[in-house]
C-alpha cells in the first residue's frame, strides 16, 4: 500500500481526459498532473525532442514522489515509452490509439483514426496497425491545429468546427463506422463530433482502458492506496491556468509552475 501520488503528464491540458478516467476508477488516490502546455504540440516534434520533454516531465514527477507515471499522451507514448521504461525503475503506463477494437468490430470494413502526425508516423502505431488492421480500410487523418485551438481555450469555436468538418469528410466518404480518437485532447471534441457524424459512427478512445491498466499495475506492485480519505489532487501547468481551470476547476485549482 502506498499513499504516494500517481503522476500524470501530457503535452498540455488534453491528458486531463485521462486523469478524469483514473480519478473515477481510483477516487482515493493522490494525483499530480503536469500540463507541459508551453511545449505543445508535441505532435510536430522529432522523436528525440519528444523523448527529451518526456524525461523532463518524468523527472519532475519522480522528484515530487510519484509511485507511477502515466504518460497521458499518445504522441509521447508512441515515441518515448520504451526509453522511459528502460531508464527508470518505477512503472510507466502509456496510451495508444484504440485501433484494435475498431478493426475487430467494424461492419463497413472502414475505420477512421484522428491523431497527431507524431503518433501516426511512429513505429509503435504502425506495428499495432499492421498487426490488427491490415484487412481494414484505415482512413488516417492528422489533427493539425486541434491541439493548438484547445490549448488556446478555443474548444467550441467556429475555427474548430471548420477543422473537424474538413477532417471528417474523407472518413464519411469512406463510410467509416468507427472513429478512433488517438490523442488525449480529442475526447473533449466529442460533443462537436456528434453534431457532424451520423449516429452509425461509434467514437472510441483509450481513456478507460488506461485507467484499468493503471489500477492493475498498481495492484501488481502492491502500490494501491487503501485509505478512503479525501485525496490531494494537484494540477500544474507551465502555460495558461485559465485553460486548465476550465477543464478541472471542479476538482481543484490548477497552479502555474515553470518546468
Ligand atoms: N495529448 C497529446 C496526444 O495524446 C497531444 C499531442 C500533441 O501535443 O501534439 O497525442
Amino acid at each position: 500500500m502506498s499513499v504516494q501520488p500517481i503522476g500524470i503528464f501530457d503535452s498540455g491540458v488534453g491528458g486531463t481526459s485521462i486523469w478524469k478516467e483514473i480519478h473515477a476508477m481510483l477516487p482515493y488516490e493522490n494525483t499530480i498532473y503536469l500540463a507541459d502546455s508551453v511545449n505543445a504540440p508535441y505532435g510536430l516534434k522529432s522523436k528525440e525532442q519528444i523523448i527529451e520533454l518526456c524525461v523532463k516531465n518524468s523527472e519532475l514527477l519522480i522528484q515530487k514522489g510519484c509511485k507511477i507515471v502515466v504518460v497521458a499522451c499518445n504522441t509521447a507514448t508512441t515515441n518515448a515509452i520504451d526509453f522511459l521504461r528502460k531508464n527508470y525503475k518505477l512503472p510507466f503506463i502509456g496510451i495508444e490509439p484504440a485501433i484494435k477494437p475498431a478493426a475487430l468490430n467494424t461492419k463497413t470494413n472502414a475505420i477512421g483514426i484522428l491523431a497527431t502526425k507524431g503518433t501516426l508516423s511512429s513505429s509503435l502505431f504502425n506495428q499495432t496497425s499492421g498487426q490488427f488492421a491490415t484487412d481494414v480500410n484505415v482512413i488516417e487523418q492528422h489533427g493539425d491545429g486541434i491541439v493548438e485551438l484547445i490549448e488556446s481555450g478555443l474548444l467550441e469555436s467556429d475555427a474548430m468546427r471548420d477543422l473537424l468538418n474538413r477532417y471528417m469528410e474523407p472518413m464519411l466518404n469512406a463510410q467509416i463506422d468507427y472513429l478512433v480518437l488517438g490523442c488525449t485532447h480529442y475526447p473533449y471534441l466529442i460533443p462537436l463530433l456528434l453534431d457532424i457524424l451520423p449516429p452509425s459512427v461509434k467514437i472510441i478512445d483509450s481513456g478507460e482502458a488506461v485507467a484499468r491498466q493503471t489500477k492493475a499495475v498498481l495492484q501488481q506492485h502492491n502500490l494501491l492506496n487503501n485509505k478512503t480519505s479525501n485525496p490531494k489532487l494537484e494540477f500544474f501547468t507551465n502555460g495558461s491556468t485559465r485553460v486548465l481551470q476550465a477543464l478541472v476547476g471542479d476538482f481543484s485549482d490548477p497552479k502555474y509552475l515553470s518546468f
